[in-house]
């Protein structure tokens, strides 16, 4: 096979409990068999009398499952899709040595997505794990990795996948029009067997690209008839087709703004054509002006989303679902968590993490995500706790046709710790990076020693060593890998630090945007004081001298050259320490994965010279420890 499986790959082993011998069960539903399948083979049942483990399938919809004793039998009973999750927990738990107690579970939210940036030649955009395993040549493709990318889903919880770009380009065009109806058919059944609904991205100016029509103004009656008969061909020819998700008014493509028209007018005209279908929209909330001029001081892009979709509150359709970013900017290794996540009262939100590590290394460094997803799910604000306010939960793939799926093994963490995280948000990143070490590499404790202390704290590590406190941008533009750091400076991107020899950083405090009072006044009045903004964020916030005194009495400068020293040892240490793992992972993986840190410690150092020689170059300031600075 020319790709793994993952955490998959490990079976249970050892002394199995007495009714792993036989597995019966009544299934009718296609997921209900799976369950019984990935049983069969999981626990390789040898009796045909004996205690037994019981499928038991209710009728209905839902995705719970539960788990009690009868006797000296287990009994596994849910609706058939509650069954293929009970079946992979317990295939699991087994794996892990973990004692199976009685109980039911149910996942928090009814949507858990994984949306693909695929583009139909093949490639993806912002990914790193190799072409796309859902597009081949401009056709969409269905294989036996399909059906495993539905097991890997299926086996972590995760319901939903969104199978092209956002940015719909090229022959992806025509997913909506019927050329592709019989591949689109073919994936939707083969995904819904595990579960896993399909969505595809469409282009809102479709009915002029595809129908020929001369304007695609939600409002237009003839605009609304296409998109009304388009989507009621497409869901009778692809049953399985759950919905839309839709980039509007975003990075140059046309939106109802184009027209004159409010997000909701757009997001609710689509809504009506696919409601009688029983279908949903997904309507991006990345919504802002990306030819924003350099010299203008008041337009602040952290606003744009909360400015333009608040007022809007209470005006979309049921079936629609606001897709928000997890930060109000865009994917930064640090950001505070988008406000409109905690502001929507009467509309159902989609958080939106990335696990393609754009921003975060490109799957060439470690940076393990959990953190950063526990953070936003668990953030209060006015209206309360996201993990309590969202409808649903999305991320960006990290996945790619390359055979570890993830192009770094230690990023397939990511993947895993989302599916986790997405049915119990309670969940702990400790909780979840433990059970994938301990899945991917066994119970050998200088292995999961190593691999969960490394991953839990590579987050900050990468922080530390990139862009200063919550500041962002200083990636390379266009690839967004490496240090520039004035190389969004003087760009139509809105995304500014406006260094000068003396300070660094846009107020977005009540004296500057205003951007901290959306956060309502208490949050707002904590984000928006430099003395009472969480440090690591106090460069998101604020402008800020350089002699700024931290908490801890070191200067803001000296503060920034201390972290980039300290994350580049770090990873160097983590480099290291990965080296000492040789013999006790299998040979590949160790090997892949040491390809992988030595880049990541190049990259690391090169993060440390170039942000910390600019910004002794702009302060002449010398580092108080008299470590290297270049001139
Ligand atoms: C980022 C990313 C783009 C992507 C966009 C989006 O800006 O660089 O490649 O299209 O986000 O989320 O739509």
């Amino acid at each position: 096979m020319d790709y793994s499986l993952l955490w998959l790959e490990r079976k249970p082993a050892g002394a199995l409990p007495a009714w792993a011998g036989r597995v019966t069960g009544e299934v009718r539903s296609p997921q209900g068999r799976a369950a019984l399948r990935e049983l069969r083979e999981g626990l390789k049942p040898s009796r045909e009398t004996g205690p037994a483990l019981r499928l038991l399938e209710e009728q209905g919809k839902g995705e719970s499952f539960r788990l009690f004793r009868e006797g000296e039998d287990l009994i596994l009973a849910g609706p058939g899709k509650g069954l293929l999750y009970g079946a992979f927990r317990l295939l699991e738990k087994l794996t892990l040595g973990e004692e199976i107690l009685p109980g039911e579970s149910a996942p928090a939210y009814p949507i858990r997505m994984l949306d693909h940036w695929d583009n139909a030649d093949g490639s993806i955009e912002r990914g790193y794990a190799g072409k796309s395993f859902f597009f081949r040549e401009g056709k969409p493709i269905c294989d036996a990795r399909t059906r495993d990318y539905a097991r890997l889903m299926a086996s972590v919880g995760l319901n939903g996948c969104c199978l092209n770009n956002v940015n719909v380009s090229g022959e992806a065009l025509y997913l909506l029009t019927g050329k592709y109806d019989r591949e689109l058919r073919e994936i939707g059944e083969t995904l819904g067997e595990y579960g896993v609904s399909l969505w595809i991205c469409v282009s809102f100016a479709a009915p002029l690209e595809q129908g020929g029509l001369p304007t695609a103004d939600p409002l237009d009656p003839t605009v609304r008839r296409w998109w009304r008969e388009t989507c009621g061909r497409l869901f009778k020819a692809v049953p399985d087709l759950a919905g839309f998700l839709v980039k509007a008014d975003s990075e140059g493509r046309a939106g109802p703004h184009t027209y004159g028209r409010t997000q909701a007018e757009g997001a609710n005209m689509l809504a009506e054509a696919v409601k009688p279908h029983g279908g949903s929209i997904l309507w991006r909330c990345f919504v802002y002006n990306c030819t924003q001029d350099w010299r203008d001081q008041k337009t602040d892009r952290a606003r744009a989303q909360y400015d333009t979709f608040a007022p809007l509150d209470g005006q979309f359709a049921d079936n629609v679902y606001l897709q928000i970013k997890n930060g109000p900017v865009d994917f930064q290794v640090r950001e505070p968590v988008s406000p409109l996540l905690v502001r929507l009262e009467k509309t159902k939100s989609i958080v939106e993490f990335q696990l393609a590590q754009e921003y975060t290394g490109q799957q060439w460094h470690v940076c393990y995500l959990a953190p950063l997803m526990k953070e936003v799910l668990d953030f209060t604000g006015p209206a309360g706790t996201v993990k309590d306010r969202i409808s649903a939960v999305c991320a960006v793939s990290s996945t790619g046709g390359d055979f570890n799926w993830t192009g770094h093994d230690l990023a397939a963490a990511n993947l895993y710790a989302f599916g986790r995280l997405a049915w119990d948000p309670g969940l702990s990143a400790e909780e979840t990076v433990r059970e994938w070490t301990r899945l991917t590499y066994g119970d050998d404790p200088r292995v999961t020693g190593t691999v969960t202390d490394m991953l839990l704290r590579s987050r900050e590590v990468y922080e530390r060593y990139t862009v200063p406190l919550g500041i962002g941008w200083m990636c390379v533009p266009g690839t967004h890998y490496g240090p520039s750091p004035e190389g969004y400076e003087y760009d139509r991107w809105g995304t500014y630090h406006r260094a000068t020899c003396r300070e660094i950083g846009v107020e977005r405090g009540p004296s500057g945007t205003g951007f901290s009072e959306q956060y309502g006044p208490e949050l707002g009045r904590s984000y928006g004081a430099i003395e009472t903004c969480p440090e690591e964020l106090l460069l998101f916030f604020h402008r800020l001298p350089y002699a700024y005194r931290m908490k801890d009495g070191r200067t803001l400068l000296q503060r920034i050259y201390d972290d980039h020293f300290a994350g580049c040892a770090e990873a160097e240490a983590m480099a290291e320490a990965w080296d000492a793992l040789e013999g006790l992972v299998p040979e590949d993986a160790f090997l892949r994965v040491r390809e992988r840190f030595r880049e990541q410690v190049r990259s690391a150092r090169e993060w440390r010279d170039v942000i910390n020689s600019w910004l002794y170059r702009l302060t002449l300031i010398p580092d108080e420890r008299g470590r290297p600075i270049y001139l």
